[in-house]
């Protein structure tokens, strides 16, 4: 239905079932002439390009971000290549020289988990890590963690990387942390622009983590974070960006903030990704495609998925393999549980061989889907071509 915008990505990948998408989407073609016209700027204006960026890329990004968000504050939108960056940003704001506690979940994604894992190394950080399974039990869990370990920071997903579990409620968690010293991240990279997301009621509280490379179709090189309005953290690890703009008035330090989000800014970075993520934003826009006509196309590819599955009756691909089972609870792609990491492998393989894309993390397949999928073209006969053994 939607597939005319991806015309360059389909005619290269003909032939092919692309159910990688949840780790890298097609780009509309859109993309292809934002990166000329980033060429183009860049040409025109050699180092004057920069204010054109602050002053008109940049507010329009932020809009449309803010927007999408359902936030009430786009300047506190920050822009940086990756998430990661944003991660060590917002742990640099705890006082590493103390005991600071950190929950979290076992389901985190490796650009935090990794991170955490080193600084867990140092005698005076205690990490908690609420295992995301049982799903049902979740929240309760992890709200119990929170009440009893009263962290310093609270960071989890909104989407797991790998379950597609979509936590229900994340209100519900933050409200949950009543000391306004801790720190809340939610890294939303698997939900945004994939399901609607309103972190209106939460937006004073809450870091929000996501970037291009997903559901957003435009790229990598463009990560963001929603800060806290009225936040007055001073990140350890900070840019001259973070001087941008309006500062806070503090006599005792001449290290300077920017009184909105740009005080989680970084330094030069490449900013073709915020033209890529501009012309995906303004195509959708001019197309009058919402994040729930998305949402709801891809609920529609999943049913189509998965009675497709049904009838096939495969022994290890097979709804009941399914970790999430309920599609009102699972992100925009499936995980599949096989029997070891060895078959998962080998299943990935033999399925690219014959021309279907997918991904495994460990012993866990996942197929994830896109607006540029039909019903019609779902085609999954050659697992029964598979040999296990
Ligand atoms: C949940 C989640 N967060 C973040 C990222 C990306 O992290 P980074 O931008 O640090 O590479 C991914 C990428 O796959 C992810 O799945």
């Amino acid at each position: 239905m939607y597939q005319q915008f991806y015309q360059r990505f389909l005619k290269a990948n003909q032939g092919k079932q692309h159910y990688s998408c949840h780790s890298h989407y097609f780009w509309p073609d859109v993309t292809r002439d934002a990166m000329l016209a980033y060429w183009d700027d860049s040409a025109k204006w050699v180092d004057d390009k920069w204010s054109h960026f602050f002053k008109d890329v940049v507010p329009c990004v932020q809009r449309h971000i803010s927007h999408t968000l359902g936030t009430d504050y786009p300047e506190q939108i920050v822009f940086a290549p990756n998430t990661h960056e944003f991660v060590f940003r917002i742990l640099s704001c705890l006082d590493l020289a103390a005991t600071q506690t950190i929950v979290t979940t076992d389901s985190e994604f490796h650009s935090f988990n990794r991170q955490i894992n080193r600084l867990d190394e140092m005698d005076n950080i205690e990490v908690v890590r609420v295992p995301t399974q049982p799903f049902a039990t979740f929240n309760e869990r992890f709200i119990n963690a929170i009440q009893q370990c009263k962290p310093n920071l609270v960071f989890f997903s909104q989407v797991f990387f790998n379950s597609g579990y979509s936590v229900q409620n994340i209100d519900t968690i933050v409200e949950a942390v009543k000391d306004e010293d801790t720190l809340i991240v939610i890294d939303g990279y698997h939900a945004f622009m994939a399901q609607p997301v309103d972190i209106s009621a939460i937006q004073q509280r809450v870091f929000y983590l996501a970037g291009g490379y997903k559901y957003a179709q435009s790229g990598e090189g463009v990560c963001f974070a929603h800060v806290p309005p009225n936040t007055t953290l001073r990140p350890v690890y900070t840019g001259w960006y973070a001087e941008f703009g309006a500062l806070e008035k503090r006599k005792d330090s001449n290290v300077q903030y920017s009184d909105d989000g740009m005080r989680f800014g970084g330094a030069t970075m490449d900013f073709s990704g915020l033209y890529r993520m501009r012309s995906v934003f303004e195509l959708l826009l001019s197309e009058g495609i919402s994040v729930g006509d998305i949402h709801a196309h891809v609920k529609s590819i999943q049913h189509a998925f998965l009675f497709a599955l049904d009838k096939l009756n495969h022994h290890l691909v097979n709804r009941d393999a399914l970790l999430v089972k309920s599609l009102k609870q699972s992100g925009h792609f499936l995980t599949f549980s096989m029997p070891d990491d060895d078959i998962t492998a080998r299943l990935a393989a033999f399925l690219k061989e014959h021309g279907v894309l997918t991904d495994y993390r460990g012993d866990r397949l996942r197929f994830g889907f896109a607006l540029y999928h039909n019903a019609d073209e779902i085609d999954l006969t050659c697992l029964s071509n598979f040999k296990e053994g």
